[in-house]
């Protein structure tokens, strides 16, 4: 007979008998550093939010759990799933973690954890909209997002339109009766457009719909949609919050209005984040105000030194004074993040994929790749052949330049050497 087969306590695990004391004892020393304690900077904060070391031996990082299963101590727990952690799509100390960190960024309610910021968009949308409904999308928005409506909300029976960046308080004129949800994404995808958000917020809520906001490029440390009216704040965390390209993962912040369904969406569907991601995730995010004010400080250094420079028609950045969105920006938010696009001087549009060819294969220390918010550069032609209203700029084609921590003065020069190429093509 098997040793344990008379001894269901050890077959359980232990659970029956007293739970081990992962903590630190009442009386030992308090946390010097309270994370919501808002009297502190915002390194102070990222440096210590999330989990608590006393919550788990003293660690200062949170422990990777991988679970599906969790165990209970009987059927009547069990039953009345009667304890914090009953499965691990539900969540674990490691994305509880995660998730408190960006509840106390975002200012929100609660905060799910999904494996891509494309989930992050699809996952809010999908929980609001249903057959019959209305969605407004800025025309402006990562293409994945249109590509999204345009394919699987539509055929699900939601009504698609698009509207211009430009619209603030206006959006009234284009909801409907069945417009449930209002998408923004300020400044908008590779063109940068800024959005009136307090002013759309107070339209769609007038009639009835809630707000979603693709904040990915400012990140919570440089605008807090919550704060200014948005219901449900997006974020890919694979951008900032990740800081090195190696890890994709999306949050979704909601109010107390609409986390409950949120919630329900996510359990509804079963798209949670891999623990080692929110952990990797968590880890990004004691380091991404240092990095964003070099990132910041970079990206403003060369726009500056770009406006006005041979071959360059115009710089698309909103912290610059000379554009259009620029007292939006100035107004609300707090800061830039390092992403922006030039566009090239070719008025000859045959010429704009020789040229843009030519600036990007020119380029030495700028990899050619797609996402952002890594610590090395990249560009990138915008493809802005989707838009319906945010048209392209007629001047040349666009080159999104993700700015990382390299020095200045050797992107400047990489840049020029792209200018350069472009020029003689
Ligand atoms: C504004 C914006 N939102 C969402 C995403 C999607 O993020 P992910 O690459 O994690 O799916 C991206 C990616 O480039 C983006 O630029």
């Amino acid at each position: 007979m098997c040793a344990n087969a008379s001894s269901p306590l050890v077959f359980r695990h232990g659970l029956n008998s007293v739970a081990p004391d992962l903590g630190w004892q009442t009386g030992d020393r308090d946390k010097d550093v309270t994370t919501n304690d808002k009297s502190h900077g915002i390194n102070t904060r990222l440096a210590h939010m999330g989990n608590d070391p006393r919550d788990f031996f003293g660690f200062v990082n949170p422990p990777v759990v991988r679970a599906s299963t969790v165990l209970f101590p009987n059927a009547d727990r069990m039953e009345r799933r009667d304890q914090q952690y009953t499965y691990g799509t539900k969540g674990t100390p490691t994305t509880d973690a995660l998730a408190a960190a960006i509840d106390e960024l975002e200012g929100s309610a609660g905060t799910i954890l999904v494996p891509s910021g494309l989930a992050a968009v699809s996952i809010p949308l999908l929980g609001f909209l249903s057959a019959g409904d209305h969605v407004l999308i800025v025309d402006s928005v990562y293409f994945p997002t249109r590509h999204f409506a345009d394919t699987m909300l539509r055929r699900l029976g939601v009504e698609v339109e698009y509207y211009d960046p430009a619209l603030g308080a206006d959006i009234a004129t284009v909801m409907k009766s069945n417009t449930k949800v209002v998408l923004t994404e300020s400044p908008g995808s590779n063109t940068f457009e800024m959005q009136d958000i307090p002013a759309i917020a107070k339209a769609a809520h007038a009639a009835g719909a809630i707000v979603m906001m693709d904040n990915t490029w400012a990140t919570p440390l440089f605008f807090r949609p919550l704060d200014f009216g948005v219901d449900i704040s997006i974020h890919a965390a694979t951008k900032y919050p990740s800081g090195h390209s190696d890890v994709l993962l999306g949050t979704v912040s909601a109010n107390e209005r609409c986390f409950p369904q949120l919630k329900d969406t996510l359990f509804a569907m079963g798209v949670c984040a891999a623990p080692d991601d929110c952990y990797t995730i968590l880890r990004g995010l004691r380091t991404m105000g240092v990095r964003l004010e070099r990132h910041q400080k970079t990206a403003l250094a060369l726009a500056e030194g770009l406006e006005g420079k041979a071959g360059v028609a115009r710089v698309l950045h909103p912290a610059l004074p000379s554009f259009p969105g620029h007292d939006l920006w100035k107004r609300d938010f707090c800061g830039a993040s390092g992403l922006f696009s030039i566009v090239l001087d070719c008025p000859d549009a045959h010429q704009h994929k020789a040229k843009a060819h030519a600036f990007l294969d020119a380029l030495r220390i700028f990899g050619l790749g797609y996402s952002w918010g890594g610590y090395e550069s990249l560009a990138v032609i915008a493809n802005l052949s989707d838009r319906t209203v945010a048209k392209a700029p007629k001047e040349g084609p666009v080159i999104r330049l993700q700015i990382g921590l390299e020095d200045t003065a050797d992107l400047m020069a990489d840049i020029e050497r792209g200018l350069a190429a472009a020029a003689s093509a």
